[in-house]
């Protein structure tokens, strides 16, 4: 129930109704108007407050979890962050296991926030028992009352977005969205929201963001699970070496790849045009944008909706760290001295 004069019971009232802002800068030389959906609004400082909450209060509404039960997942960081936020509000125990390229500090922030860790191998196949899809399955056979959120393969993870996102979106911009722009992890962000504005109007184009190393624009296009597509790369929460049922591929137009080293080069531009301090997958759907504005792919009246998952605070040991993008040779092909000033005008 709220409160009077803006006092919430608990940070959960707090989830979703995230700002649209308009992009000014960024996109001064693409043809189009753009929003950003900039979901570090949420308590949480990610879009995934939004899965948590819904799946957990889904799960408590079938009678499926009782106090003091364990919720278990597979995370990258962000959604762990905002089932461990949930769980302490709600009491419940929170068990992740998440994949070793998570950063130090996502992994930190989890512990903070009252969640047991298991860091698991990146760079194993999916049904390697050292993968965190393993490590959690085997966790939730073996802890009694546990619910396994799994939300690569929870169809909860797109109605969440269906039921929040989607409307609004719509609503923000009355109607008026011709295009959404949005990475694709689980792809429940994507295919809920799509679901949603398509409902709407069916005209609107959905275009997904991908990772060199995933496998996922290739299945849309053709269907095939291609295990040539997939290498490491760095980007956390974009692409994936397996075809998650959270993505409903039916509602995405098309998907557009982009680079791990454009992706942080275009998140600290975010940063230091826009004034918004965003996360890597925030520069990797930018970066999209600016592929797609290159070809040509915006009108002068389009209403183009770009969804900036989570905040920047999350990376100060990767893309905002200048020792670490030289140790990737992220700045080799460019002026180190013009990178680290203001000298980014194009
Ligand atoms: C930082 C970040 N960006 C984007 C995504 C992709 O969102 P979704 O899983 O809904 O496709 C995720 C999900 O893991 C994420 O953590």
């Amino acid at each position: 129930m709220k409160h009077k004069n803006q006092v919430f019971d608990n940070v959960l009232d707090l989830v979703g109704k995230t700002p649209l802002i308009k992009l000014n800068k960024m996109t001064s030389q693409i043809k189009g108007n753009f929003y950003a959906k900039v979901e570090a609004f949420n308590p949480g400082h990610s879009s995934k407050d939004r899965i948590a909450l819904y799946i957990i209060e889904q799960a408590e509404k079938q009678g499926i979890l009782s106090p003091g039960d364990t919720i278990i997942e597979t995370t990258s960081g962000n959604t762990g962050f905002s089932i461990a936020m949930v769980s302490i509000i709600k009491g419940y125990d929170c068990v992740l296991a998440v994949s070793s390229k998570s950063s130090a500090d996502k992994i930190d922030m989890l512990k903070t926030m009252g969640a047991k860790v298991y860091v698991c191998p990146a760079h194993v196949s999916a049904d390697d028992p050292r993968s965190y899809y393993q490590v959690a399955k085997r966790l939730h056979e073996e802890i009694k009352g546990s619910v396994y959120i799994n939300q690569y393969f929870n169809q909860l993870n797109i109605d969440a977005h269906y039921h929040s996102t989607g409307p609004e979106i719509w609503n923000q911009t009355e109607g008026k969205i011709t295009h959404l722009v949005a990475c694709s992890g689980t792809g429940g962000t994507i295919s809920g929201t799509a679901k949603y504005l398509k409902e709407k109007n069916p005209n609107i184009k959905v275009i997904g963001v991908d990772a060199f190393g995933s496998v996922i624009k290739k299945y849309h296009e053709t269907r095939e699970f291609d295990e040539e597509e997939i290498y490491p790369y760095r980007i956390e929460g974009l692409g994936k070496n397996l075809i998650p049922t959270a993505t409903d591929f039916d509602v995405i137009d098309e998907f557009v790849k982009v680079t791990d080293e454009d992706s942080a080069h275009t998140a600290r531009l975010i940063a230091k045009t826009e004034g918004l301090f965003v996360g890597y997958t925030s520069g990797a759907a930018m970066q999209a944008i600016k592929q797609l504005g290159e070809d040509g792919k915006f009108k002068k009246n389009d209403n183009i909706v770009v969804i900036f998952p989570d905040h920047g605070s999350r990376y100060m040991s990767k893309i905002y760290s200048d020792k670490w993008m030289s140790e990737q040779g992220f700045f080799d092909s460019i002026n180190v001295e013009a990178a680290q000033s203001i000298e980014y005008i194009k």
